[in-house]
C-alpha cells in the first residue's frame, strides 16, 4: 500500500523522505522500505507514539524538515491521473504558503471539506463535518512552506484530542496563504481507510494494471524515470521477483528502447 503514496513523492521529484509510522509498525516498514538507496531515495524513520493527529507530523519531524518546505502524503491515500506529474510540480514549486487539492466526493462526511463563499473563494475547511458544506473534501496530500512545525505546535488538540491537519490548513487560510487547487474528475483520487474503499481501490488497480499491462505505483519505475537509477538496477531488483507480472514488468523496463512508446 504505502507505494502508491511513495509514488507520489517520488513524482513530485522528492528523494529525502521520512517515514512516520506507530513504534509497533516501524520496524516493518523499515524490513520492506530499506534505508531507500534503491531507488535512489534517503528515508528516515519518525515514530509518532500515540494517534494524535496528523498535524502533529511537522512537530516530530522538525528536525528532519530543518526548515524547509515540504510535502505529506498520508498512506492510505491513492492518486491516479494523465497530468499528475505537472500538477505536482506547480505545487511544489511554490516556496511561501501551502498548496491542497480538493477533490468532488459522494461522501464527503469521511474528509476534511472545503467551504466556499458566493464568490467562489473558499473561506473554511472541517474535519468531518455532520452537515457538509460541499462535495469537496481535502485530499490527503498536502505541500506546506517551512513555517508548518512552528504552526502546529500552536494548534490545540480538538475535542477528539488530535491536532488537526484542517486546523494547520486553516492557519494558513487565514493568511490568505492557502492554494486551494481543484483536482478534476479525470483523476482518481482513491483512499483505503474502510474495507469497502479498499476493495474499490483494489479492484480499480487492478483494471488499470491488467488493461494496460503496467503497473500502477512501482517505486523502481518513477526511480528509473527520473533517472535515478540505472537499468543494471533494474536487473538486479527484477531477480528475486521473476516470477511476477512486478518482477516481469522491471525486467522490461530494463530493455526498453529509448524510442518507444512506453
Ligand atoms: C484525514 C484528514 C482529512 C482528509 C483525509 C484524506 O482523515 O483528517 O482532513 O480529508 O485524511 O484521506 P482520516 O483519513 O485520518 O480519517
Amino acid at each position: 500500500m504505502i507505494y502508491y503514496p511513495l509514488s507520489v513523492l517520488m513524482l513530485a521529484g522528492v528523494r529525502e523522505i521520512a517515514i512516520i509510522t506507530t513504534p509497533h509498525d516501524q520496524d516493518q516498514f523499515r524490513r520492506v522500505l530499506g534505508d531507500g538507496a534503491q531507488w535512489g531515495l534517503r528515508f528516515t524513520y519518525i515514530v509518532q507514539p500515540s494517534p494524535d493527529g496528523l498535524a502533529q507530523a511537522f512537530v516530530l519531524a522538525e528536525d528532519f524538515l530543518a526548515g524547509a518546505p515540504s510535502v505529506m502524503v498520508l498512506g492510505d491515500n491513492i492518486f491516479f491521473g494523465h497530468g499528475l506529474p505537472e500538477l505536482l510540480a506547480d505545487a511544489n514549486a511554490r516556496t511561501v504558503g501551502g498548496t491542497v487539492f480538493g477533490y468532488r466526493v459522494a461522501d464527503p462526511e469521511r474528509y476534511g471539506v472545503a467551504a466556499f463563499d458566493a464568490t467562489g473563494q473558499v473561506t473554511e475547511i472541517v474535519e468531518k463535518p455532520a452537515n457538509p458544506p460541499s462535495h469537496f473534501a481535502v485530499t490527503g496530500l498536502y505541500f506546506v512552506d517551512g513555517t508548518a512545525p512552528e504552526r502546529a505546535r500552536a494548534i490545540k488538540p480538538s475535542p477528539r484530542g488530535e491536532v488537526e491537519i484542517v486546523d494547520l490548513l486553516q492557519s494558513y487560510l487565514n493568511e490568505g496563504a492557502l492554494d486551494i487547487k481543484r483536482m478534476g474528475r479525470g483523476y482518481a483520487w482513491l483512499d483505503t481507510g474502510t474495507h469497502g474503499s479498499l476493495l474499490d481501490a483494489g479492484n480499480f488497480v487492478r483494471t488499470l494494471q491488467s488493461r494496460q499491462g503496467l503497473q500502477t505505483g512501482c517505486p523502481e519505475e518513477i526511480a528509473f524515470r527520473q533517472g535515478w537509477i540505472g537499468a543494471d538496477d533494474l536487473v538486479r531488483m527484477a531477480a528475486p521477483l521473476k516470477k511476477s507480472a512486478y518482477g516481469e514488468h522491471l525486467l522490461s523496463l530494463a530493455s526498453e528502447r529509448t524510442d518507444a512508446f512506453h
